[in-house]
């Protein structure tokens, strides 16, 4: 609980510090942006009417709505992870459907998830595949509150809005050896080591050694 309450000071902190602005990200494909963020918008609206009870807890520049990886999205996601083992956190895991895939890939694997429908599909769906709690569990949980050291693997499909935060606090928490997958929307203020996929299903890998690294040297300029 004292851990919790930490957690959330350092989100409010960040949030502070940056007011909440908007990410720096160019978009390259404007119209393509605009249609995927008025899809987002439009998802949320429709479960806003009947899911918003963990959401009311999060600050508003913070929340991001559900809407499915794609096919191919997962399957970029899995390229970047090839080779890799140990735990995998996936931050929002909607219907579970990022955990489902790298447990398949015989990753150890945690899906946080703020919406309580999500989190009671995901479970049953993993029940229904007969994937033991101990490989795969869902948590009814706010991300924002969790410590995630833990976690050599780290999967996020969410909002440009929310990227440079949360980068800062993946910065904090992971340890040098985590991967971390961004589905979509890029952190602004990372150099990924490799990228998969482009448009709407691009995905890109961040190594925490590397991170840390740069920012290291750009902290010494
Ligand atoms: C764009 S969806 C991605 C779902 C899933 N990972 C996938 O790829 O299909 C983002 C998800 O994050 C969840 N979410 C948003 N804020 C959250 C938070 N603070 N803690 C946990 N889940 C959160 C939403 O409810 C939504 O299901």
């Amino acid at each position: 609980m004292q851990k919790c309450f930490i957690m959330e000071d350092s989100v409010e902190v960040i949030l502070q510090h940056k007011s909440c602005k908007l990410s720096h990200h160019t978009p390259e494909k404007p119209l393509v942006t605009a249609a995927s963020g008025a899809l987002l918008v439009g998802v949320y609206g429709l479960w806003s009417l009947f899911a918003l009870p963990g959401f009311r807890k999060v600050p508003i520049c913070l929340k991001v709505p559900y809407l499915p990886s794609s096919r191919t999205q997962t399957q970029n996601v899995m390229k970047l992870l090839h080779g890799r083992a140990g735990c995998l956190a996936d931050l929002g895991s909607g219907d579970g459907r990022l955990v489902f895939a790298a447990t398949v890939e015989g990753f150890q694997c945690t899906g946080f998830e703020i919406n309580s429908i999500l989190t009671g599909y995901a479970r049953v769906k993993a029940k229904w595949k007969g994937i033991p709690s101990s490989t795969s569990s869902f948590r009814n949980q706010d991300f924002w509150k969790t410590d995630l050291s833990k976690y050599n693997n780290v999967t996020v499909f969410l909002a440009p809005g929310v990227m440079e935060v949360l980068g800062r606090k993946l910065e904090k928490e992971l340890p040098d050896e985590a991967r971390v997958i961004a589905c979509r929307f890029p952190f602004p203020d990372w150099t990924p080591t490799a990228t998969e996929g482009e448009g709407l299903d691009q995905t890109w890998a961040y190594d925490m050694t590397a991170i840390r690294m740069l920012s290291t040297q750009a902290t010494m300029r």
